[in-house]
């Protein structure tokens, strides 16, 4: 059997984008000058953001029986991705993300989780094989907690990192914090999930999570760059990249799947968030999630630049 480097417990969401030139106020409506529905899902988008970076990566994930379920599997399929843990769930319908993407490339998103809300621990579980020999696991906070607890559990129990990309911002109860290796928050993440004001210092804001377990909390800052914390350490900060931005969806997607494929192939931490750097930095350039995201030798190309 083929080793697999990275396990991605994931979410998936067919992405109906609407482009309008600035957020919609309540009850108004506005003429949106395009739309188009493409493939979504921060798990999903992690997981294609991994492959195209050259990692073996394997999905723990449930889609609907519907025509966006089978659009999920052939996008997999096209990009490599190994399915055979992944649940279709006949009569219940996929995940959708509504977003809206304003003119100045940045978006708003609600999503219905769909069929990805019946992930549970047993998914995990019928993985463990996977979980417990691959080199990293990765999962969002848009797949139900119990599902990537468990699959933590498994990862930490045989020789995985984990990495988990607290998006949406939700509770994290501190078992699950415990069993982080690198936290992948934005700066509006990581202040909820520390629970402090919204203009609070990201270092605090940083050091109470580490307190509470996470072993590294990588904050990424959109176009400024990113900051690693660890315990003990001063913050390390890359610089963002100027770039011409097409639209920033799936860019925190594309940060974490590409972290999850360097640290698998054995970069040091440091190394596999200037991979990662690069790479978001790359994914604003194409139109959707997962349009922008770029191969290794692309990654390689902006490093060397
Ligand atoms: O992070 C971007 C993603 O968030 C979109 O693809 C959408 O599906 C939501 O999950």
């Amino acid at each position: 059997m083929v080793r697999i480097d990275v396990v991605c417990v994931a979410s998936w969401n067919a992405d109906l984008v609407s482009q309008v030139p600035r957020p919609i106020a309540r009850g108004e409506t506005l003429l949106a000058s395009r739309f188009e529905i493409s493939p979504g899902g921060k798990g999903s988008n992690a997981a294609v953001a991994a492959a195209r970076q050259g990692a073996r990566v394997a999905l723990i994930a449930r889609v609907g029986g519907d025509d966006f379920g089978r659009m999920a599997l052939d996008l997999w399929h096209a990009e490599g991705l190994d399915t055979r843990h992944v649940e279709q769930a006949e009569g219940e319908r996929s995940g959708v993300a509504q977003i809206h993407v304003y003119d100045d490339g940045d978006n708003s998103i609600s999503v219905f989780p769909g069929a990805g809300a019946g992930l549970a621990a047993r998914h995990a579980l019928a993985a463990r094989e996977a979980l417990a020999s691959c080199r990293v696991v990765m999962a969002s906070c848009e797949v139900p907690l119990q599902a990537t607890l468990e699959a933590f559990r498994i990862a930490r129990a045989g020789d995985a990192l984990t990495v988990l990309n607290p998006a949406p911002a939700c509770e994290l109860p501190d078992e699950l914090l415990a069993l982080v290796d690198v936290l992948t928050p934005n700066e509006s993440e990581l202040r909820a999930l520390a629970g402090v004001a919204a203009d609070a210092p990201i270092d605090a804001a940083a050091q109470s999570l580490l307190a509470r377990g996470a072993k590294a909390v990588l904050v990424t800052l959109g176009a400024v760059g990113c900051t690693l914390h660890r315990a003990g350490e001063p913050p390390h900060s890359l610089p963002g990249r100027r770039m011409t931005v097409v639209d920033t969806i799936g860019a925190g997607d594309t940060f974490t799947g590409a972290l999850a494929a360097a640290l698998a192939r054995g970069a040091p931490l440091p190394e596999a968030m200037r991979w990662a750097n690069a790479a978001a930095a790359l994914s604003v350039t194409g139109r959707g999630a997962i349009g922008g995201m770029p191969s290794r030798t692309q990654v390689e190309a902006l490093l060397a630049d």
